[in-house]
């Protein structure tokens, strides 16, 4: 298939590229550098021996998105283009309804004006606001989401059920992830935060790499196995192949799943695995709970095994070893 990867040159994307390549199809890359680098495509070129099609355009261009269309005949569209740091949010919002949102209409309607009916978009856990665990794509959505970040999420999901009702030969899926973590095991890739990580893994790899004194853990009185927040976290690779999966299983109309291992692991769980992984030890002090955090929440991964045959196979053991692998030979990122 020949696919095209929205926001491909990003921390998922990269890595999903990597898995359609090996799997024999040809993706194509729009993404417009606004959290990347494309140093990544260079590496991406080096795991797989393939040099991708390159595009630097903002979805919201609707004549370059149209142009990227009509030169190339594609199958199918991967949607991970977005902005997504949930603090960023909540002090402009508008910057983020306008990229996430507006940038989804466009590349809708320009599917639609080129009849590609196959789309994957990247969603997530967040969408399920303060739903009991463990999450189940049949719980109502949107209620409880604490941030716009989250919302621009709900809104690309109602966008693209209400559009796939329109026309029953489209086939729409969309993925939402649990907590990203890893990289590829050749280090070659991998997450590439800008400043001060707000996710725990990064955070954890820029103390271990000693970019960062310690590591501050959000609270250790939640009604946890520890009193730290729990999470469900999955390896970057088994995310990817979940897309390729995704692609393969596709049907007509509207489809969410989820996308974890279906286990929860806590703040101190995860650090602590990471220092065998990495044989370094981690300083951290606690610190007051991080407002807009839930104590815990993890998914249920069942729909994702009989629907998608996809199921993580990865540990958290390999996901630290390879974060840290990541790290330890790129401390500056791509940079
Ligand atoms: P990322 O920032 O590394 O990648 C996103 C890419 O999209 C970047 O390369 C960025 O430059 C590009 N982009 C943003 N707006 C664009 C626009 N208007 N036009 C073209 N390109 C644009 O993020 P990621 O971690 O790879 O996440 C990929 C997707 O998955 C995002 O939509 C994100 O919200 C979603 N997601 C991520 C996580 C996570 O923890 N990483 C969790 C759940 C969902
Ligand atoms: C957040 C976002 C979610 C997004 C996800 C992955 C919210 C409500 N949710 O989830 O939308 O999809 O990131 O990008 O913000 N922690 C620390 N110290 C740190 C960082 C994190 O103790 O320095 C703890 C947090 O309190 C939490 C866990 O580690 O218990 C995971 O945090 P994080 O990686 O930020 O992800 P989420 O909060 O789950």
């Amino acid at each position: 298939m020949n696919i095209l990867v929205t926001g491909g040159v990003g921390y998922i994307g990269s890595h999903t590229a990597v898995k359609l390549i090996e799997a024999g199809h040809t993706p194509i890359v729009v993404d417009s550098l606004v959290n990347s680098n494309v140093e990544s495509l260079a590496r991406i070129e080096q795991i797989t021996g393939t040099k991708q099609l390159f595009y630097k355009a903002d979805l919201r261009d609707r004549d370059a998105l149209d142009a990227i269309f009509s030169s190339n005949r594609l199958d199918a569209v991967i949607h991970f283009a977005g902005l997504k740091a949930v603090g960023e949010s909540t002090e402009k919002p508008l910057y983020y309804y306008q990229n996430n949102l507006d940038s989804t209409l466009v590349l809708l309607d320009v599917m639609q004006a080129h009849a590609v009916k196959k789309l994957v978009f990247s969603s997530s856990a967040t969408v399920y606001g303060s739903a009991p665990v463990p999450y189940v794509e049949t719980y109502p959505a949107g209620q409880g989401i604490t941030n716009p970040y989250g919302r621009t999420k709900y809104f690309v999901e109602e966008m693209m059920s209400d559009v796939a009702k329109s026309d029953d030969t489209l086939e729409f899926t969309s993925l939402r992830y649990f907590n990203p973590v890893g990289a590829h095991p050749s280090g070659l890739i991998g997450e590439n935060p800008n400043g001060t990580p707000n996710n725990l893994m990064p955070y954890i790899t820029q103390v271990a790499v000693g970019k960062r004194d310690k590591l501050g853990i959000f609270g250790d009185n939640y009604d946890t196995i520890d009193g730290t927040g729990v999470r469900d976290y999955i390896h970057v690779d088994d995310l990817a192949e979940g897309h390729l999966a995704a692609l393969i299983h596709a049907t007509p109309g509207y489809h969410t799943v989820n996308l974890g291992s279906g286990r929860g692991t806590s703040v101190l769980e995860l650090v602590h695995a990471f220092e065998v992984a990495a044989g370094v030890t981690i300083p951290y002090k606690i610190l007051p709970r991080r407002s807009g955090d839930l104590p815990a929440y993890y998914a249920d991964a069942s729909l994702a095994a009989s629907r998608l045959n996809w199921r993580t196979t990865r540990t958290i053991e390999d996901a630290c070893r390879d974060s840290w692998n990541w790290q330890s030979k790129n401390p500056e990122g791509y940079n």
